[in-house]
């Protein structure tokens, strides 16, 4: 780390006193929205490097092209599922639009007619990674593909609506049980530094979060409400006519993520690659972040006619869409032995449970309209056809 960087936002820090001096506590979800989205100061509006080796995470999409690539076989097949006309493809927190640019590439190869009437809707609140989507995607914008959206300008469209890693990114309520009592945590000030005080909760839907997950909170455990996800999907599936919601995050199923063993929730934070589970530190520079409910994504969706097409881990997924063959493939392709070898290890990061991202990660597709199709991601592992001696 050099001695030059900026480790804390000074500025956010001072704001997000000064609204807890005005208005009392705040929730952690309105600190956490203000770590984050603050307009000037935070986390995700302001400059920075956020993804990849000089930033503070990788993501999936940021590993290797194949990520991208892979997902483009998914969306070619839903095309040819719709009938093969116009596809609008909408991505949701396109970071610095490696996704966006891999799937592009990959479509004009691979399904020319389906990038020739593809209309891909980019939505990011931030306009720093805007402006980095805009540069990395040159090709694309000059060639009609590509343009920015806001959510509330989003008309209802057919297609795909997409997002890796932008559900855990929304600022989440924090609950605990005391005395046999549903209590938020809320945020305040003590001197120089913030802390924690337990309150009544601030949304009777936090109450209901827990009923709809059908996992009581255990006593003394601490767990995240993200109710602006219920409200995404909701919206998601309404925006929808036609097609599929294809969402990859970390997360599980509710009687997972909730268990009475998981004491503490999933809040995690990451900064320089280093994970805490301190939001009070680095304010402004580090991401925070919290595991997904899919369960209630699934339930919600259901309700506006999202039928669960596919759920799993992210290993699987991938190896459903042709992993392990390209694997082989683009290590044909190397003629350095050294190069083979750097370029397994990278790829074993998108598979590999311990450390990497298979199977914390999940795969979620949703579809409307299309009936129940043999989607190539749901391929059985046991039904990859591995040439002998591949390994
Ligand atoms: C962890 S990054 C994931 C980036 C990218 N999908 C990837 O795979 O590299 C989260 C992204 O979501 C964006 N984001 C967060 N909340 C958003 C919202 N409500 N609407 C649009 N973008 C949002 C952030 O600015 C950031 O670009």
């Amino acid at each position: 780390m050099s001695h030059l960087e900026i480790t804390e936002s000074p500025e956010l820090k001072a704001e997000i006193v000064r609204q807890i001096a005005q208005q009392g506590a705040i929730s952690f979800a309105r600190y956490m929205e203000l770590c984050l989205y603050h307009q000037q100061y935070g986390y995700y509006t302001s400059t920075r490097n956020r993804i990849g080796k000089q930033g503070d995470f990788f993501t999936s999409s940021s590993v290797h092209s194949l990520f991208g690539r892979l997902i483009a076989r998914q969306i070619g097949q839903l095309w040819q599922l719709m009938g093969e006309g116009p596809f609008t493809l909408v991505e949701q927190g396109a970071g610095e639009g490696y996704l966006c640019l891999d799937l592009l590439d990959a479509l004009a190869e691979e399904f020319p007619e389906l990038y020739a009437q593809l209309d891909y809707r980019i939505i990011e609140v931030s306009s720093d990674h805007r402006g980095k989507q805009r540069q990395r995607l040159a090709v694309h914008v000059a060639a009609g593909r590509v343009s920015w959206w806001t959510f509330s300008d989003l008309e209802p469209f057919a297609g795909c609506f997409l997002s890796n890693e932008l559900v855990d990114a929304f600022p989440v309520h924090l609950v605990e049980k005391k005395n046999n009592e549903l209590q938020e945590v809320m945020v305040t000030c003590t001197g120089a530094d913030f802390a924690e005080e337990l309150g009544p909760l601030t949304d009777q839907r936090l109450n209901d979060y827990f009923e709809l997950s059908q996992q009581p909170l255990v006593e003394g455990n601490r767990a995240e409400v993200n109710l602006a996800a219920l409200d995404w999907i909701r919206q998601v599936g309404r925006l929808l006519q036609r097609g599929a919601v294809l969402t990859i995050d970390y997360g599980y199923p509710a009687a997972e993520l909730l268990a009475p063993w998981r004491r503490a929730g999933t809040l995690l934070c990451y900064h320089r690659h280093q994970s805490s589970d301190n939001p009070y530190q680095h304010i402004g520079c580090q991401d925070i972040t919290a595991h997904i409910n899919f369960s209630l994504l699934e339930m919600i969706g259901g309700e506006q006619g999202l039928e669960t097409l596919y759920f799993g881990e992210q290993y699987r997924f991938l190896m459903g869409l042709g992993f392990l063959e390209e694997l082989i493939r683009l290590q044909a392709l190397e003629t350095d032995p050294q190069k083979a070898q750097a370029l397994r290890m990278t790829l074993k990061n998108l598979i590999m449970p311990e450390g990497g991202m298979g199977e914390s990660f999940k795969v979620l597709l949703q579809g409307k309209g299309l009936g129940s199709p043999d989607l190539l991601c749901a391929r059985p592992i046991r039904e990859i056809g591995l040439p002998p001696g591949a390994f």
